[in-house]
């Protein structure tokens, strides 16, 4: 068992530089969690903090209900691959896989051990017809799966991997995600995983900690932080190509919600239409979000649809990203899928050309212009020290 809980975890760089506040996430037994955001946002020295290669400021980390703020790195249980891993030119990969094993001490490790060791990992990784090469002889991808061998063989309750992949070629990046996903079935442990790809973190995470500035924005399951986006920063960061967000009125008349965008009138039909009556959510102006996948073309003119002009058609193969240009000069990205358009249609699907567009309800997400929070998902959190005073029956 290896739960990991950080404690208003806080990290002051020289007394002066807060790289990460009050950082609190409890991590379950073998869930794989993922930390991404924006270049300094405090990923990997949050990281670092669990590793025991940083002091940490403020607050506490355990790792299985023990705290570690006090013990050395090799104490804590973790291994850790970095984005740099150096692996020893002059060693063989089996060398390189068993060197952290024959610097343990006490006890000593067997050489028949050691051996059972670094070939079981091998065989996981399938580096075993590479073990007696010495790296320059191998390819990035093998590398990469060598130093995530070396961090395998050790008995570890925590597995921290720091951008692992981000100096693999984008093809093979692929392909060691989806090997890193089968490699979790298989060793089966405590996974933290920080990188700033947020496909990555879609798709390898149990849960993603999105972070701006040193702050956590959101934790949540990749369904979550994609359906339901606590605030417009994760609403912007997960998915690609990003959310189109623009500022709109909210409208209600009787009990029906409305959006007014770029001349158009749209009724807020279905689930969100029901989330923002039972909110009482103010109209006035609001920023709409709505995801270039969510986006459609609209048949004819009418109320319901927003005139644009085609700005750019990018061909992707199975669609198109529009970029198109609103009558007051807002740029929105619609994703067309291509594979039932006929030629007439897709040669209407060119630069110059006019284009209606239009969604529904399930489509929209609506934030705060001020607080950018979302206005149906956001909880306020209760303020430390308030009480909150339940109705006395
Ligand atoms: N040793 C240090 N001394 C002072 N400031 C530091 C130090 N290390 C990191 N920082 C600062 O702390 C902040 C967080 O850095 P961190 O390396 O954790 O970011 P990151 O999220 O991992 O970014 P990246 O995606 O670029 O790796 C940054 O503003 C960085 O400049
Ligand atoms: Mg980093």
């Amino acid at each position: 068992m290896a739960t990991v809980k950080l404690t208003n975890v806080k990290k002051i760089y020289q007394g002066k530089v807060t790289a990460v506040h009050d950082f609190n996430l409890d991590i379950a037994d073998k869930e794989f969690v993922v930390f991404v955001g924006p270049s300094g946002c405090g990923k990997s020295t949050t990281l670092r903090m669990v590793a025991g290669l940083e002091d940490i400021s403020e607050g506490t980390v355990e790792i299985d209900g023990v705290v570690v703020n006090d013990l050395q790195p090799r104490d804590r249980g973790v291994s850790m691959v970095f984005q740099n891993y150096a692996l020893y030119p002059h060693l063989t990969v089996y060398e390189n896989m068993a060197f952290p094993l024959r610097l343990q001490k006490h006890p000593r490790m067997s050489n028949d051990e050691i051996y059972e060791r670094v070939t079981s990992a091998a065989k996981i990784l399938g580096i075993t017809q590479y073990l007696t090469r010495k790296p320059k002889a191998l390819s990035g991808g093998q590398r990469q799966r060598v130093a995530i061998g070396r961090a395998m063989v050790r008995d570890s309750k925590v597995f921290l991997m720091d951008e692992p992949l981000s100096n693999l070629d984008a093809k093979l990046r692929n392909q060691m995600r989806a090997e890193i996903i089968l490699l979790r079935k298989k060793i089966d442990t405590t996974f933290i995983y920080v990188t700033h790809d947020q496909t990555e973190a879609m798709t390898l995470g149990d849960r993603i900690v999105i972070m701006k500035d040193g702050f956590i924005m959101q934790v949540g399951t990749p369904a979550e932080v994609f359906d339901t986006p606590d605030n417009l920063f994760v609403a912007e960061f997960i998915g690609a190509p990003k959310m189109n967000t623009f500022k709109c009125e909210l409208l209600r008349e009787g009990d029906k919600y409305f959006v007014a965008p770029f001349g158009a009138k749209i009724e807020v039909d279905g689930e969100k239409g029901k989330l923002l009556r039972e909110k009482d959510v103010v109209p006035g102006e609001i920023i709409l979000g709505v995801r270039p996948e969510h986006v459609a073309i609209a048949s004819r003119p009418g109320p319901t649809a927003i005139p644009t002009t085609i700005l750019v058609n990018e061909m992707m193969g199975f669609e198109y990203h529009l970029h198109v240009l609103t009558e007051d000069g807002t740029e929105l990205i619609v994703r067309v899928p291509t594979l039932n358009l006929n030629d007439e249609e897709r040669a209407k699907l060119v630069a110059g050309e006019p284009l209606y567009i239009t969604f529904e309800g399930k489509a929209m997400h609506f934030f705060d212009v001020e607080s950018e929070y979302n206005l149906i998902y956001h909880e306020e959190q209760p303020v430390e020290g308030e009480e909150i005073i339940e109705d006395a029956e």
